[in-house]
Formats: C-alpha cells, structure tokens, sequence
C-alpha cells in the first residue's frame, strides 16, 4: 500500500490556510496548519510523525520562513517543503536554494496545486523507497543478511530500474526494470562487470566516471544526469553505499524512464536555450554602442550622460554574461558539459580568455599577471568547456578585486597534471562560504558584494565542466586579503 504523507500548511493568510487545508483533507490527507513560523517549528518538534510535506508560506512576518528552513536542514529533517509565495520570484529561488523542494504561486488554480503537489508526494515516496533499499542492501553488502529475497521482491515493486554494484563496479543486485531495460536474464549477469551489462556509452562513461570519483574520497558521493538510450530518455542518479565508517562498498544506480514527461520540460528548455541565443548577439551590439557613445567617439557627452550609459553598460554586461551561463548550464544538465574531445593546445584557450577579459580589467584598472609555461602538452578536452573555465575563474578575480588590485594568472605542468591557477587581491571570501560557493546559483551577500552583479552559476557550471575532464578545483581565500583558484587536470587519460 502507498504511504500517505501528512501535512503541514504554515502562512499567516488565514484565506490561503484553509484553501490549501481544504483541498488536501478532499482528497484523506491529514493536516495540521500553523500560522507562524514558531507554531511551525513547534509542531514539527512535539509531532514528528505529523509532518512529511510542509506547505510554507514565504511571506511570513518575524521569524521568517527562511529561518524554518534552515532549522530543518540543520537538524537534517526528512520534511519536504514546497515554498508558496505571491510570485515565486527571487525568495523563491533563495528558499529552494536553502533546501525547500518547490514553489508555487499562491494564485494557483486547483489543478496547478495538484500538478505541483502530487510530483512532491512521488518524491516523499520514492525517498521513503529509496531509505528502505539503502539500509537494505548497506546490510546485504557488509554481509551481515541473507535476506536477498525480501531485497529482491521491495526492489520489483520500485517503478524505476535499479542496479546495485560492489566497490569493483560488479553487478551484485538488479531489479527487473533493470532486467528489462538492460535485456539481462534472470541472475545471469550477476557478478558481471558493468561494462558487459551496459552498453550505452554516455551512461557506462557516467557510472565508471562516478566510481573513480567516489572511490579515492571515500565519501558518498550523490551524482545525476541526464542520458539518451536508444530511444529512451532516462536520468540517472547514482549514490555511493557505505559502511558506517564510511568507506564505499557499492553503489546504488537508478534510472527513471522521463521520455514522457520531459517532453513538455524539453520544449521549456529548448525555448529557454533558443531565447539566449538569440539575445546574445543584440546584447553585445547594445554594448558595443553604448561604449563608442560612453568613449565620445560620436561627440562628447555630459558628466551626468556618461554617469548614466556607464550603469547601462555595467547592466547590459550582467544581461551577457548571464545569457553565456544560461547557455553553458543548458550542457551541463544534458549531461553534454564534454561535447567534442579533442587535443588543445590550453596556453593558447588562456591567452584568448585572457584577452576578452583585459577590458574589464582595464575598466577596473586591474594590473593582470600573465604566467604561461612554454611548450606544455596537448591536453584532450572540450575546448568551449576550458574557455568557460578560464573565463569564469578570471571574471571572478576581477569582480570581486576592488580598483588598482592584482590578478595573477598562471598555466604550468606539475607532476602528471595540468594546472591553473589563478589568484587575486580581492575581498576574499569566509570560510564556511567556500563550501558552498559552487552550489547552483549561491552568491555572497555582504556590504561589499552587494552591488557586483552575477547570477551565482559561475562557478557551479565550472565545477561541472572540470569533474567531466576528471578534473579538481581547489580554493584557498582569506579576508580582505585575496583568494586563489587552482583548476588541475589528468594529463593521462
Ligand atoms: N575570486 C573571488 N573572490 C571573492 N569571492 C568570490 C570569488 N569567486 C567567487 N566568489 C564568490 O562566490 C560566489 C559564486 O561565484 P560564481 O562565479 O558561481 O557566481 P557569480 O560570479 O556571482 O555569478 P556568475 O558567475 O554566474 O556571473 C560569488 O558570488 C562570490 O560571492
Ligand atoms: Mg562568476
């Protein structure tokens, strides 16, 4: 039987309270509501078994909605949240990114807040599917159980295809979603490695790719993407399994069959994709305009003129280089961040990036620090990925480098690695922050940054670039005083 989870409706709008109550309990939800932050958090603490999905007004007054989903994150609650707000605009995007799952607009029709919270209820079901296979097979392969049958019948009744592999990347488990979509018979591949039961390329690049990741760390790491197979258009997430003192064992892969659903959310991007192409060209012709125009190169202009084309060109600069993220994170979530591999000559992709980034800096009156070794080896990658790697670094340095600092940038070979660094005199960046600043659209908000613009992708979609070249991003930053990148790449492949 289908777990029901309860729920908690918590916002000040009395109006809002009882058409969300209502339209759960039509449908034998339970519900509890709260009409302050406080209330909220003091149910989830006396009644925990009351709460599984949290309907979470942004526009609380006090405490704030924020600060209830920070409080579950920290004590690494299992309660999903879906944010409600009047525009699902930029607190929605803050309130996702500090952990709530969903927005939806407090003007929703009835058949929107069923779309929106029936997708939530699936997720709350497959974690609790999820939960009970983990802890399973974590036992199963510490060899501690035999209980592989009842292991076997919980994985036949989960929608998605599953596989399990040991730490080697041998099939131990597969249910037979997986033994259909793979064309395995029964217990014949068990003990394979996985490359003689996937054949698909992209995806037995992505799980072999995930195992040297996980492996050397010991860490569980949590990778998804998106993979065309035959005519199946599956995502994959893959989670390392690991004993409790945290070495990996295995790993769990499931794949979700979304050719039907993600039609609708293909054209959304291919739109998306089809916009930002074609607002790239006018932008720049926008730029170039307004710089003759700033430069007086078509007749001079008054200080309060140049005052206001000189924000305009700052902002139609933002407008760019957010339409370029928008591109580049289009790849990375087709999982296509190496779209063509081919040997580069790396010294040459930096000098380039850095040439396109000499004028900012020379607005900025940033001295750049050029250091390329000479003759490096070729490196094999994706040469727009590197380009988008070097450029985000570089547009970091000088961004958050205040007037008349320092960039230094440098490309040498060390070891078997290729490696770039790239440091600054800029305000340099807290501790706890640099754990976070390449999560998807995080951004330090200070005195100091609160005028520099950027969209929080930057380094997100470097991250995701680098890991496809296997790849490492280290960061060392300290206050006031500067921070330093250093990308290093696999010379050997
Ligand atoms: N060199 C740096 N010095 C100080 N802070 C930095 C530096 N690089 C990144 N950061 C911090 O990390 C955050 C995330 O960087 P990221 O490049 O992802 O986003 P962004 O530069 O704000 O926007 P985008 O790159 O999408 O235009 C930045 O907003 C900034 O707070
Ligand atoms: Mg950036």
């Amino acid at each position: 039987m289908l777990t029901k989870p309860n729920m908690l409706v918590v916002d000040n709008n009395v109006a809002i309270l009882n058409k969300c109550s209502q339209l759960l309990l039509s449908r034998g939800y339970q519900v509890r509501t709260a009409e302050s932050s406080q209330e909220a958090l003091y149910i989830v603490e006396k009644y925990p078994a009351d709460v599984d999905i949290m309907l979470l007004s942004l526009e609380l007054s006090r405490l704030g909605a924020m600060s209830v989903i920070k409080v579950l994150k920290k004590t690494k609650s299992k309660i999903l949240i879906m944010a409600m707000s009047a525009d699902c605009g930029e607190e929605a995007i803050e309130a996702m990114h500090a952990g709530a799952y969903d927005c939806i607009r407090k003007t929703f029709t009835v058949e929107r807040f069923w779309t929106k919270i029936n997708r939530m209820i699936e997720r709350f079901r497959f974690g609790r599917q999820l939960d009970i296979v983990k802890k399973q097979r974590q036992t199963l392969l510490m060899k501690d159980s035999h209980d592989e049958d009842t292991l076997q019948s919980i994985l036949n009744t989960i929608p998605e295809s599953i596989l399990i592999l040991d730490q080697q990347g041998s099939l131990v488990f597969y249910n037979s979603n997986a033994a259909s979509l793979f064309g395995l018979l029964a217990d014949m591949a068990l003990g394979l490695p996985i490359e003689k039961c996937v054949k698909n390329k992209n995806l037995l690049s992505f799980i072999t790719e995930t195992i040297k990741l996980s492996l050397p760390r010991h860490s569980a790491g949590h990778r998804e993407s998106l993979i065309e197979m035959d005519d199946v258009r599956l995502r994959v997430f893959m989670d390392s399994l690991t004993s409790e003192d945290d070495t990996v064992i295995g790993f769990l892969i499931q794949l979700d069959d979304i050719s039907q659903t993600s039609a609708m959310d293909q054209l959304k991007a291919d739109f998306m994709t089809m916009v930002s192409h074609e607002l790239k060209a006018p932008l720049s012709a926008l730029l170039m305009q307004i710089s003759v125009v700033l430069d007086g190169l078509a007749g001079d202009i008054t200080t309060k003129q140049k005052e206001l084309l000189g924000k305009a060109k700052e902002k139609t600069k933002g407008m760019i280089a957010l339409v370029n993220d928008l591109l580049d994170l289009r790849r990375i979530e087709e999982g296509k961040a190496v779209v063509v591999i081919e040997p580069l000559d790396m010294a040459e992709i930096l000098q380039r990036s850095i040439d396109i980034m000499s004028l900012s800096a020379k607005d900025e009156n940033i001295t750049f620090d050029v250091n390329i070794a000479k003759d490096l080896p070729l490196f094999s990658g994706d040469k727009t990925g590197m380009q988008a790697v070097f450029i985000n670094l570089i547009s970091n340095a000088i961004k958050f480098t205040p007037n008349r600092g320092r960039v230094e940038v440098e490309l040498k070979k060390s070891g078997k690695d290729l490696r770039i660094k790239v440091v600054d005199t800029g305000i340099g960046i807290e501790k706890e922050d640099i754990d976070h600043i390449f999560d998807r659209f995080y951004r330090i908000k200070t005195e100091r940054t609160k005028n520099i613009g950027g969209s929080g992708l930057g380094l997100y979609i470097l991250k995701g670039i680098v890991e496809a070249h296997r790849g490492t991003v280290h960061v060392e930053s300290e206050i006031g005083k500067g921070t330093m990148f250093i990308v290093s790449f696999p010379l050997d492949k």
